[in-house]
């Protein structure tokens, strides 16, 4: 009897099953508990808002296998092919887009389950991928698979995309995108150059048509060298911190001039300790001015492995076994000599050979990735047009005190107002004109 009902619970058709529920409570048959804790706001979500999506896996290398959602446009995958797709990827590096793009930035609902009224696939299909290997649904076999390197993090989403092509054929005549957050901005650029390689190559077919980087970790020089002065400006340390901290992110920056990025890395453990523990207030490095969203990812998580994974068993995809994390620490910590390996060149690259439209953005009370850092290597980049950047004029965003942006060619850069770490959803007004801008052709 219970397995039977939980087995007919996991559909999607719940409002039914609640009427013949109350039944079988009022039989006697299932206990109340029972009726209480299988109903899924997630599917009831779907129920009223539905949306259409597909998730796969793609086996980017013997046994490390990678996790794609896919958004159909408006709901519907009718005529999807003639909007826009746009790719997301997600930083950490290990952080999982499955849940956190999905759930906390742009997907249809809220992680609250509620429709989500600046969502991205408004007109828009969207390409969450758990990347790298080992993070939130994607996995590998043997822990030894996991990537090492920038590179090999590119190369794999480079097959998973490549693959999803293949798959969705309908796909490659759409104009494409990729947008990007944190290290997942780091590694748009090299991921963005192998693709452009690809196609020029005959090796993918794929329209390929713009970047978006929010708030890139592309620089982690001039990123680290950004942080103290933001936080004493803020109000976030006292000036011997701020002092301390000047000393430690100078050394940061010379161990990553040298190419030292182990030294890097354990100088901004120094920087890091020194700063939550000399504070006195507990920072939120996604945006100062918010509390902790610590409690709010543990909360996801539950949400997604009780609600959200079982509805991915419909369709015999996810094993249910596999715990889903927001974070994945060994994917983390097998990046850890990668961490401030800089990506500028590649950035640069694409500036001067491809033509690609390319938008940089950044909150201004981001404290992983000051908005002084992010302009400082934005101004710095080394292309045809870096002049006329830094002459350009700045322009206002539309909306009230929404910040500023300015451009030449295809390259735009953008000051976000009232948004830290993460744009699209600390500011959807702002990141809807920047997503608009790089879709619109003209120069
Ligand atoms: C949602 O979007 C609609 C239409 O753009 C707007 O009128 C409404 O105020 C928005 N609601 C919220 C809660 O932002
Ligand atoms: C990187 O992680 C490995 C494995 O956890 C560890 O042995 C090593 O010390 C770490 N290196 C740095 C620079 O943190
Ligand atoms: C699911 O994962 C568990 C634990 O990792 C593993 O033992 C099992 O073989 C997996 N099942 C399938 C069908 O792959
Ligand atoms: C880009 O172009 C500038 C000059 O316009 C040149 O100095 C620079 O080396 C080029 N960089 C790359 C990576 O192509």
């Amino acid at each position: 009897m219970f397995a039977w009902t939980t087995f007919y619970l996991s559909l999607v058709n719940l409002k039914i099953m609640r009427y013949y529920l109350v039944f079988l409570v009022a039989l006697g048959y299932v206990k109340a508990e029972v009726f209480y804790e299988e109903i899924n706001p997630y599917t009831e979500a779907l129920s009223y808002t539905p949306w259409k999506s597909v998730q796969k896996y793609v086996e980017v290398r013997p046994g490390a296998f990678m996790f794609y959602w896919l958004y159909y446009a408006d709901g519907t995958s009718y005529g999807a092919d003639r909007k826009p797709l746009v790719i997301w990827i997600q930083g950490g590096p290990g952080l999982a887009a499955s849940g956190i793009a999905n759930f906390m930035e742009l997907g249809p609902f809220d992680m609250h389950m509620q429709p989500r009224n600046h969502t991205w696939v408004k007109g828009r299909n969207v390409l969450l991928i758990d990347h790298p290997v080992g993070t939130g649904f994607s996995y590998v076999t043997d822990k030894k698979l996991l990537v090492k390197t920038d590179r090999q993090m590119a190369t794999d989403l480079a097959r998973a995309i490549k693959t999803f092509f293949r798959t969705h054929k309908e796909f490659r005549k759409t104009p494409t995108y990729l947008f990007s957050q944190s290290y997942g901005g780091k590694l748009c650029p090299r991921l963005a150059y192998y693709l452009h390689t690809a196609i020029e190559k005959k090796r993918l077919k794929m329209n390929f048509k713009g970047i978006g980087i929010g708030s890139g970790w592309v620089d982690p020089k001039e990123s680290t060298l950004a942080h103290p002065s933001f936080l004493y400006n803020m109000g976030a340390i006292d000036q011997n911190t701020y002092m301390k901290c000047v000393v430690i992110s100078k050394r940061i920056a010379y161990a990553v001039e040298q190419k030292n990025y182990v030294a890097a890395g354990e100088y901004d453990a120094i920087l890091y300790r020194t700063v939550t523990q000399e504070s006195g207030m507990e920072i939120n490095f996604n945006n100062i001015n918010q509390v902790d969203t610590n409690g709010a990812l543990i909360l996801l998580e539950k949400k997604i492995n009780k609600y959200v994974k079982p509805t991915l068993k419909i369709v015999k995809i996810v094993n249910q076994s596999l715990e889903w994390s927001y974070i994945s620490e060994d994917v983390f910590q097998s990046l850890n000599r990668s961490f401030f390996v800089p990506s500028m060149k590649f950035l640069e690259m694409l500036l001067n050979k491809t033509q690609l439209n390319i938008a940089v953005y950044n909150g201004n009370l981001d404290v992983v990735t000051p908005l002084a850092g992010a302009s400082n290597w934005a101004h710095k980049l080394n292309w045809y047009g870096a002049d006329e950047f830094k002459n350009a004029k700045r322009i206002k965003i539309n909306g009230h005190r929404t910040g500023f942006y300015k451009k030449a060619h295809r390259f735009s850069f953008w000051w976000v107002f009232g948004s830290g770490h993460w744009v699209p959803e600390d500011n959807p007004v702002a990141m809807e004109q920047i997503l608009e801008h790089v879709m619109s052709s003209d120069e």
